[in-house]
């Protein structure tokens, strides 16, 4: 029997085979009920609160005028069942600069699991790494109010898409939201016809040079794809720059972009879209970890969709990019590496405490430099010490650049912190303070800047210690505290955010 037919044949099963089997939860059940949480990181947050004034220590810089926006799950908990920290209910939250005070703002998406949470208190819906059970799914969307039907629990990141803000997770439909009020306000439907994959990258990245913002997603069927895209700025029409076939796509959180090319960096975590199918089990924990496969890098031209090389490296893994740039015949791109995806498993399914250093949890930052025309690859470290959710000035994105902002992990050995990384020098500052854990750093600049660093660093900061969080401010150029915002409540560690500037 050829592929084809094969695949149609057990196609034609599968319908049959995912009704009878989507009820048995049972085993999925028996994941959850082990997960483990730090209950001071990790904690439900039940209030919402709309402009509250933050009490302010320091003194806020008089340019900085915007909003600061906050995404990740908040809500974990319905009676005794319990979804794992990817699959937390998402929630907004917003720091408003645009006054002579700072006003704080919680809200949740009103998501279809918002519902099937809140309202009828279960945890059966499809997530990251959550029961699957599609036929139960379907049947508890009933009591969903019909606009917010389609509503995914967008818990990862937010961006500006067609002048106006969305919340993205990994499916292909963004959530917009109101920045003053965080109201969920429906999905963002593109203006084109392009056909959609079922997975999508939360990290779209903005060109700011060229005006457009760039995304890739996956295509899972008989035959797979990565569909790499743009959309112009104040445009809701993406154009598709390349759609690259691939048997057993991997699971890449971001990639690279610089002024000419897209890179897919492919980790050898890799799914058989049949076992999304077939598999009961939840979707992360389809893709299987195979090292031999190596890492091959997709070198996308930008202007023609040309995959200009495709060269392939040792293993290892990575969720988030850094920034990447070209000069002349090579390509610069820095990655927070990990030496494989343990932490996922760590965190979805297994009753480890994440904040145990294991070596699934060692990162550092490293720069890969691709020489087009030689074909070759190489690699060197950054960065040696642990790190995550690392963040540059946004008008360097795609371009050359000096400094890095990035999250430093609570474990066992070390307290949290935050890092500023000099990547020309290689040396790097610090803030840590007893109790607290910062989330990711989001630099603002001075208004009319020169100095990549003029500007202030933001970083939702949670004293777990002393239960309550504030919004920090460094000077970036210093890294040192010009003021703090205190909230008026304590916030779980979130996920990404966006400076929303005037
Ligand atoms: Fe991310």
């Amino acid at each position: 029997m050829d592929n084809a037919r094969g695949f149609r044949l057990r196609k034609s099963l599968l319908f049959l085979f995912v009704l009878l089997a989507s009820c048995d939860s049972s085993s999925s059940k028996k994941q959850i009920k082990n997960l483990y949480y730090d209950p001071r990181l990790f904690f439900d947050l039940d209030s919402e609160v709309n402009r509250v004034p933050c009490a302010i220590q320091g003194k806020i810089p008089s340019w900085l005028s915007g909003t600061l926006l906050r995404n990740g799950p908040a809500k974990f908990h319905v009676g005794d069942q319990q979804v794992s920290y990817f699959d937390g209910l998402a929630m907004l939250h917003a720091f408003d600069f645009s006054s002579d005070q700072v006003l704080y703002t919680n809200r949740f998406i009103r998501s279809e699991q918002y519902y099937i949470m809140m309202d009828k208190k279960s945890v059966n819906f499809s997530g990251f790494s959550q029961d699957p059970c599609p036929k139960l799914f379907k049947e508890q969307t009933r009591f969903i109010p019909q606009d917010m039907k389609g509503i995914e629990n967008a818990d990862v990141s937010i961006q500006e898409y067609a002048d106006q803000m969305v919340a993205l997770t990994e499916v292909p439909l963004p959530v917009l939201f109101d920045t003053g009020t965080l109201d969920t306000l429906g999905a963002l439907h593109y203006n084109d016809t392009i056909p959609q994959g079922q997975w999508e990258s939360a990290h779209p990245l903005h060109d700011p040079a060229a005006g457009e913002s760039v995304n890739y997603f996956v295509r899972f069927s008989e035959k797979c794809s990565y569909v790499i895209w743009r959309m112009a700025d104040h445009q809701s029409a993406r154009q598709v720059i390349a759609e690259i076939p691939v048997q057993l796509p991997a699971y890449m959180h971001s990639f690279a972009l610089t002024e000419r090319y897209v890179v897919l960096v492919e980790f050898p975590f890799v799914v058989n879209p049949l076992d999304l199918m077939l598999n009961k089990k939840a979707f992360i924990l389809n893709y299987k970890w195979i090292p031999d496969r190596g890492t091959h890098f997709y070198v996308v031209e930008r202007s023609t969709g040309k995959v200009a090389a495709t060269i392939k490296g040792d293993p290892f893994f990575a969720f988030h990019h850094v920034n990447a740039f070209d000069q002349g015949d090579k390509i610069f791109i820095d990655v927070v590496t990990y030496l494989n995806p343990d932490l996922i498993e760590s965190i979805a399914v297994r009753s480890t405490p994440p904040m145990k250093v294991e070596k699934s949890q060692i990162t550092k930052m490293e720069r890969f430099t691709i020489d087009i025309s030689a074909q070759k690859l190489s690699r060197e470290t950054i960065f040696p010490q642990i790190l995550e959710m690392p963040r540059v000035a946004a008008n360097r994105t795609a371009s050359e650049y000096r400094y890095c902002y990035a999250h430093k992990p609570l474990t066992l050995q070390e307290q949290a912190g935050l890092h500023k990384i000099d990547v020309a020098t290689k040396t790097s500052l610090s803030w840590a303070e007893d109790g607290c854990v910062p989330g990711e750093p989001i630099f603002v600049p001075r208004p009319r800047a020169e100095d990549e660093d003029d500007g202030a660093v933001l970083s939702l900061v949670l004293d777990y210690t002393n239960k309550r969080s504030f919004l920090l401010i460094l000077d970036a150029k210093k890294f040192t505290e010009i003021a703090r915002a205190e909230a008026p409540h304590a916030i779980p560690i979130g996920i990404h955010g966006y400076w929303k500037g005037i």
